[in-house]
C-alpha cells in the first residue's frame, strides 16, 4: 500500500510517500480503508522526535474515516463495507478504568497513530471495538474532522469542566483544532464564549463561529481583557491547550472557585503553579484526554444534526502531508487541515 512515512526525526522533508506492506489484522481487528485522516498536532510533535522512543519507521494519523476492507476472524461487527470512525483512543477492555468506562486512562491504551501506525496511508489496522458507525448523513471528511478535536473538545467542556448555561468560558486559540470546535460546543451548551486568537482573520472566522468577544492573543496581559470584559470577576472556565505560554494567564483570568481544564501543552508542559492561587481561589485544574467511544457517537449525532458544524481549513492529498503539516506548523489553519486518500 501507498503509506507516508518518517524514517528519522527532522523536519517535513523527512515526510516520504512509499510503498510498504499491508498491516496484517489479527483475530479482533479490523483493515480500514482510508478515505480521510486529520492532521493533528501530535503529529508534528512524533516527527520531531518529541516522542523520542516510538518505533521508525512511523507512520502518523490519529484521526481517520474510511470503509472497513477487512475484518478478523472474532470480530462479528463492524462488516466489511461499512463506513466507519475510529475512535482514537486503543483500549484493553479488562483494567479497571477501562471497566468503569474510562477507557481514556487505560494505562495498557495508547492513541492511534502514536506507538502503533496511523491513518497517513491507503490502509490502517485498528481493533474491532474501535469502530464507530459513520451516520448516513455525514461524509467521511466531516467524520474525521471530529474524531479527534471536537471529541477531546465536548469530552473538555461537557464531560470534565461540566461546562453550564450562562457561564463563561475562555477558549484559547479560536482557530486550532481543538478551539474552532471548543467555541461551538460552548455555545450549543449556552455559555458566553471569550475566544483568542492570532490573526484578524482568524478573529473574524471566531467571531462567525459564535464567539462573543475575541481577542488578540498577541496582547500583553491577556488577563486584564479577560477582567475587564467579565467586569472584573473573571471566567467560569478555561479551555487550555496552548500551555506553557499562556498558562499562567489563564489562571489569572479565573473567577473564584474557577475551573481549568486542558488537553495539551502546544508550547511547552512545564508552566509555574502557584498552590496558594489554587487553594485560597478553590480553583479546580482539570485534565482531559480524546473521549470515549460513546462520546464520539454523540458528537458525530450533534454535527448530523446541525448543533455543530465542522470546520474544514484545507484538504491535501496523501502526497502532499509534508504541505499539509507545514501548514499546521507555520499556524495558517482555521480548524482542521485534512489529507483525503
Ligand atoms: N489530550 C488530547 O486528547 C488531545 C487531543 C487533541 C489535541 N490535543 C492537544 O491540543 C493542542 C491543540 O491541538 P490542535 O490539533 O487543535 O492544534 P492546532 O490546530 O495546530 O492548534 C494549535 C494552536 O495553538 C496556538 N498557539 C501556538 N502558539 C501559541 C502561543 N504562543 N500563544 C497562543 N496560542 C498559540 C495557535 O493559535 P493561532 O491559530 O491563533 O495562531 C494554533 O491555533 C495540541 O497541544 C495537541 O497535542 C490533545
Ligand atoms: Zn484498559
Amino acid at each position: 500500500m501507498k503509506a507516508v512515512v518518517f524514517h528519522e526525526f527532522g523536519s517535513s522533508d523527512k515526510l516520504k510517500l512509499v510503498i510498504v506492506k499491508t498491516p496484517e489484522i489479527r483475530q479482533n481487528e479490523i483493515l480500514v480503508r482510508v478515505k480521510a485522516c486529520g492532521i493533528n498536532r501530535l503529529d508534528l510533535l512524533l516527527r520531531n522526535g518529541a516522542i523520542p522512543d516510538i518505533p521508525l519507521p512511523h507512520i502518523c494519523g490519529s484521526e481517520v474515516a474510511g470503509v472497513v476492507e477487512k475484518v478478523g476472524s472474532r470480530v462479528s461487527s463492524p462488516k466489511v463495507g461499512e463506513r466507519i470512525a475510529i475512535a482514537p483512543w486503543i483500549f484493553c477492555s479488562e483494567c479497571e478504568q477501562c471497566k468503569k468506562g474510562q477507557e481514556t486512562t487505560c494505562p495498557n491504551g495508547d492513541i492511534l497513530g502514536r506507538y502503533s501506525n496511523g491513518g497517513y496511508a491507503e490502509f490502517v489496522k485498528a481493533p474491532a471495538v474501535n469502530a464507530v458507525k459513520i451516520p448516513a448523513k455525514l461524509d467521511f471528511k466531516d467524520a474525521a474532522a471530529v474524531t479527534l478535536s471536537t471529541l477531546t473538545a465536548w469530552r473538555m467542556l461537557n464531560t470534565r469542566a461540566k461546562l453550564k448555561k450562562n457561564e463563561t468560558v475562555l477558549v484559547h486559540a479560536g482557530g486550532s483544532g481543538v478551539g474552532s470546535s471548543a467555541i461551538q460546543i460552548a455555545k450549543y451548551l449556552g455559555a458566553k464564549v471569550i475566544a483568542t486568537a492570532s490573526t484578524e482573520e482568524k478573529r473574524k472566522n471566531a467571531s462567525k463561529l459564535g464567539a462573543d468577544i475575541v481577542i488578540d492573543s498577541k496582547v500583553d496581559g491577556l488577563s486584564s481583557r479577560v477582567m475587564k470584559e467579565t467586569n472584573g470577576k473573571g471566567v467560569d472556565v478555561v479551555f487550555e491547550h496552548v500551555g506553557k505560554d499562556t498558562w499562567q494567564e489563564s489562571m489569572k483570568s479565573l473567577k473564584k472557585d474557577g475551573r481549568i481544564v486542558t488537553c495539551g501543552g502546544t508550547t511547552g508542559y512545564e508552566v509555574n503553579l502557584d498552590i496558594g492561587d489554587v487553594i485560597y481561589n478553590e480553583f479546580t485544574v482539570l485534565g482531559s484526554r480524546g473521549g470515549t467511544r460513546p462520546e464520539l457517537k454523540h458528537v458525530l449525532d450533534l454535527v448530523v444534526k446541525k448543533k455543530i458544524k465542522t470546520v474544514i481549513d484545507k484538504e491535501f492529498p496523501l502526497e502532499k502531508a509534508a504541505e499539509a503539516q507545514e501548514r499546521m506548523e507555520n499556524r495558517k489553519q482555521f480548524g482542521k487541515i485534512l489529507l483525503t486518500v
